[in-house]
C-alpha cells in the first residue's frame, strides 16, 4: 500500500512510497508497547488532516523515524472506519467510524495510569510525529485501547477529532488547574489566533458561556472572521484594533488561548491576562525567536494578581471523547459553522506536493487528504 513519509533529518524529503499493508496480528510498535492479543483493530484510513508539526517534520526541524527505519510516515490527525477487528475487541463494529489518539505510552508513571499525554520521560512516542509511523496511508494497526469512537452524525467532522482534542484538553486543565480559586467563573476570553485551534478553542469557550473575542492581525472581511462570528464571538484585528484599546473596552479577560505559534504573542499575552485569570499555552513554536519584556513588571503583576500559566500539548483518549462531545454541542449549537474549518481537500496520498503546499498558504484552516 501507499504512505507518505519523509526522511527525518533531511528536509524536503517528503515522498511517497510502498509500505507492506499490515495485518491484525502484527505489532504496530514492537519497540514501545504491545497490543495484547486480540485486541487489534484494522482501519481504513478516509481522511488524514496536516498541521504545522507536519510542515516542521518536512523541514528536518522535528520527528524521528521508528528504531531501524530510515522513514517515518507522517500524519497524526486521522479519520477511518473500521475493517476488521479482534476476537477480544467488543466495543466497535466493523464500519464504525473511528479516530486513534497520536501518542503511545512510554514508561513512567502517567504512562502507566493512562495518561501518556501528560509522560513524565523525556522521550515520548507519537504516531506520525516522533518513533511511530503516522496515518497517512491507506490501512493502519492499531490497539482498540488508543481507537475513538466518532459519532456517525459526526463524519464530516470527523477528521477534526484531534485537533478537537487538543483544545478541549487545553481548556480542561485549566478548569482543573483553577479549582485552587474554589470559585472561579469566567466571563470573558480572548483566543489569540485564528487558525484551526483558535477558532475550535473559540467555538469551545462559547459553548461554556463565555464572551470571546478572537483576536488575529489580518483585517476581515474573510473566513476567519465569518467563522468566528457564526460562534458568536468577536473577531479581532490586532492591525485595526490595538490590544490596548480592546482592552480598555472590555476590561481583562479571565481566560486567555494562546494559539498563535508566535513566541512574542506567548509572552505578550502575560500583559493582558486579568486578575486570577488563566493563560494556556498551546503554540508549539520550533526554531529560535528572541523576546524582550519588562519582566519586573510581568512578574509583580502575576504575583499581586495571582495569575496562572497553563501549557498543554497532546490528548488522550478521554480528550479526544471530549473534542468530539464539543463538536457535537457545537453542531448542535452552531449548525454547520465547523466544517467551514474544512477549507482544504486534497484528492488522494499522491496529492502529497500540494499538501505540502497548501500548508505554507495562510487562508488554509484545514488541510487534509481524502484517502
Ligand atoms: C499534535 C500533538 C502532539 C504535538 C507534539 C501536535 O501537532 O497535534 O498531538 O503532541 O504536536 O508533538
Ligand atoms: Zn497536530
Amino acid at each position: 500500500m501507499k504512505a507518505v513519509a519523509v526522511i527525518p533529518g533531511q528536509s524536503h524529503s517528503v515522498h511517497l512510497r510502498d509500505v507492506p499493508e499490515p495485518h491484525l496480528a502484527d505489532q504496530p510498535h514492537p519497540h514501545v508497547c504491545h497490543v495484547p492479543e486480540g485486541r487489534a483493530v484494522k482501519i481504513k484510513m478516509l481522511q488524514v488532516g496536516v498541521d504545522a508539526t507536519d510542515r516542521e517534520i518536512n523541514e528536518a526541524l522535528y520527528g524521528n523515524a521508528p528504531p531501524g527505519q530510515q522513514h517515518l510516515v507522517i500524519g497524526h490527525e486521522c479519520f477511518g472506519q473500521i475493517v476488521e477487528l479482534g476476537s477480544k475487541v467488543n466495543e466497535f463494529q466493523i464500519g464504525d467510524y473511528v479516530s486513534c489518539t497520536v501518542r503511545r505510552p512510554g514508561k513512567s508513571l502517567f504512562d502507566s495510569i493512562g495518561r501518556n499525554d501528560i509522560t513524565s520521560d523525556e522521550v515520548y512516542y507519537e504516531r506520525g510525529i516522533n518513533l511511530c509511523n503516522g496515518y497517512l496511508t491507506e490501512f493502519v494497526v492499531e490497539d482498540a485501547e488508543y481507537v475513538v469512537r466518532v459519532p456517525v452524525n459526526l463524519k464530516h467532522l470527523g477528521v477534526l477529532s484531534e485537533p478537537a482534542s487538543v483544545c478541549a484538553k487545553a481548556i480542561e486543565q485549566a478548569y482543573l488547574a483553577q479549582q485552587r480559586l474554589q470559585v472561579w467563573k469566567p466571563r470573558l476570553a480572548y483566543c489569540m489566533g485564528a487558525g484551526q485551534i483558535g477558532l475550535l478553542a473559540t467555538m469551545m469557550l462559547r459553548l461554556k458561556g463565555l464572551e470571546v473575542y478572537t483576536l488575529a492581525t489580518r483585517p476581515g472581511p474573510h473566513l476567519k472572521q465569518e467563522i468566528t462570528e457564526a460562534y458568536g464571538a468577536h473577531y479581532i484585528s490586532t492591525r485595526q484594533t490595538p490590544i490596548e484599546d480592546l482592552l480598555a473596552r472590555t476590561g481583562r479577560p479571565d481566560i486567555i488561548f494562546e494559539a498563535t505559534g508566535n513566541a512574542s504573542v506567548c509572552f505578550d499575552s502575560m500583559k493582558y491576562l486579568g486578575l486570577n485569570g488563566a493563560l494556556i499555552w498551546t503554540s508549539i513554536t520550533g526554531g529560535k525567536h528572541d523576546v524582550s519584556f519588562d519582566g519586573a513588571k510581568i512578574n509583580l503583576e502575576w504575583v499581586l494578581g495571582n495569575k496562572l500559566l497553563v501549557s498543554s500539548v497532546n490528548g488522550n483518549r478521554s480528550h479526544f471523547e471530549l473534542g468530539l462531545q464539543a463538536l457535537s454541542h457545537g453542531e448542535m449549537t452552531y449548525p454547520g459553522v465547523t466544517e467551514r474549518i474544512l477549507t482544504h481537500p486534497v484528492d488522494g496520498l499522491g496529492g502529497y506536493t500540494k499538501m505540502m503546499q497548501l500548508l505554507e498558504d495562510k487562508e488554509a484552516l484545514k488541510v487534509f487528504i481524502n484517502i
